[in-house]
């Protein structure tokens, strides 16, 4: 057997309404002062407040940062630190999305009190040092699975993106509620799932670092989609649909966490780079496309899948062609959820493509996880069939 190495968050609580008895929890770390990071969406939506009544019967002082914004620039990610520092919190809270989460992350190390590091000293793979502030993570989406991943991604200039990979980003606690994501459109709903269902096909597709736990996780985290993506996008307020799609994002990103994404992840950066498609959706746009073109070197490995994503479909024949039928299977889900499935719906000119097509080739690190090369003009050619 290959040798391998698995980590992921020390501590998991998946319990419906957990996040109303935040507080407690912060209790029982010894916590006396935190800071709990979020976005305007949830401020206005008023999505935490049940998680900061919940300190009014302690003596634990809470502060709150709300101005994290999607693809969070270097600029927010200081005012958050900066916050943390001045109100001398000793625990970060990370409360929200993808990017919310990642905010906590890097607020959590630099703004403990012995970190002589600068945000820009920690890019890249494993150069964060010392230790961080105990730092829990509370989703509000179904779909990064940045509560028990190693990564934070900035947006450090116009459009570039810079990632961060360490394992203390990895918190103390993941606190799973899935009564925090019955109020998300279908629309957020439908991008997210599909992301968190990327992140299980490309972590049991990788090429690198695939091993038998990402594989369990893989497999389960789609198992659990099956059928609770549709509901959960269609009939919202379906709480076994939620919590089974909050579980199977955290079970995707424990898998690509430790089996990292590959190709249809480096196409889709570009597009939120230049056009802030969000992730999911990016994601979606592109995974048809570059599955295909993967088929050459993957199928055995789709056609595992094929019958775990989609139970009740009858897939016979060859593995090219059960994974050929699983690929027509998701470009039917994608239109059913209710997605675009073109380049050309998003505003996009064809004469932007050979420059999505370069970028994406800049995303070395996650190209070298794809079954097959991506040369510039594969990635044209995917795009040109996502157009
Ligand atoms: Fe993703």
């Amino acid at each position: 057997m290959q040798a391998f190495t698995f980590s992921t968050s020390q501590c998991i609580i998946c319990e419906m309404g957990a996040a109303s008895r935040l507080a407690e929890i912060c209790q029982q770390q010894g916590m006396q002062s935190v800071l709990l990071i979020t976005d305007q969406g949830i401020k206005q939506l008023g999505l935490h407040e049940n998680a900061l009544d919940s300190f009014n019967k302690t003596n634990i002082a809470v502060h709150v940062f709300s101005d994290v914004q999607a693809d969070p620039p270097e600029s927010v990610v200081l005012k958050a630190i900066e916050l943390a520092k001045a109100a001398n919190v000793d625990a970060i809270i990370g409360f929200g999305g993808g990017s919310s989460m990642d905010v906590a992350k890097i607020t959590a190390l630099l703004a403990h009190p012995k970190c002589k590091q600068q945000l820009a000293d920690i890019y890249g793979i494993n150069n964060a040092r010392g230790e961080r502030l105990p730092l829990i993570q509370v989703p509000t989406t179904a779909g990064t699975g940045s509560e028990v991943t190693q990564v934070a991604i900035v947006t450090s200039g116009e459009t570039t993106k810079m990632g961060a990979v360490t394992p203390l980003f990895l918190p103390d606690i993941a606190v799973l509620d899935a009564e925090l994501t019955m109020g998300l459109p279908p629309h957020v709903t439908a991008a997210t799932g599909i992301d968190a269902m990327v992140h299980s096909i490309e972590a049991y597709t990788s090429k690198v670092k695939r091993n038998p736990i990402s594989d369990l996780m893989a497999k389960e985290s789609l198992r659990l989609m099956a059928g609770n993506i549709q509901t959960a996008v269609h009939h919202g307020s379906d709480k076994k649909a939620r919590e089974a799609m909050l579980l199977a994002a955290m079970l995707a990103g424990q898998a690509f966490a430790n089996s990292p994404v590959a190709a249809v992840h480096a196409l889709a950066y570009p597009l939120g780079g230049h056009f802030h498609i969000p992730h999911g959706l990016s994601n979606s746009l592109v995974l048809p496309h570059v599955m295909r073109f993967n088929l050459v070197n993957a199928a055995d490995l789709y056609a595992e899948l094929a019958a775990i994503i989609f139970p009740d479909e009858n897939f016979i024949g060859t593995t090219l062609d059960i994974s050929t039928l699983l690929i027509e299977n998701i470009e039917k889900l994608i239109s059913e959820l209710g997605l675009p499935s073109r380049l050309k719906e998003m505003d996009i000119s064809a004469d932007f493509l050979p420059t999505l097509a370069e970028d994406a080739m800049l995303q070395v690190r996650l190209l070298d996880n794809n079954p097959r090369e991506v040369s510039y003009q594969d990635a044209l050619a995917i795009y040109q069939a996502a157009y």
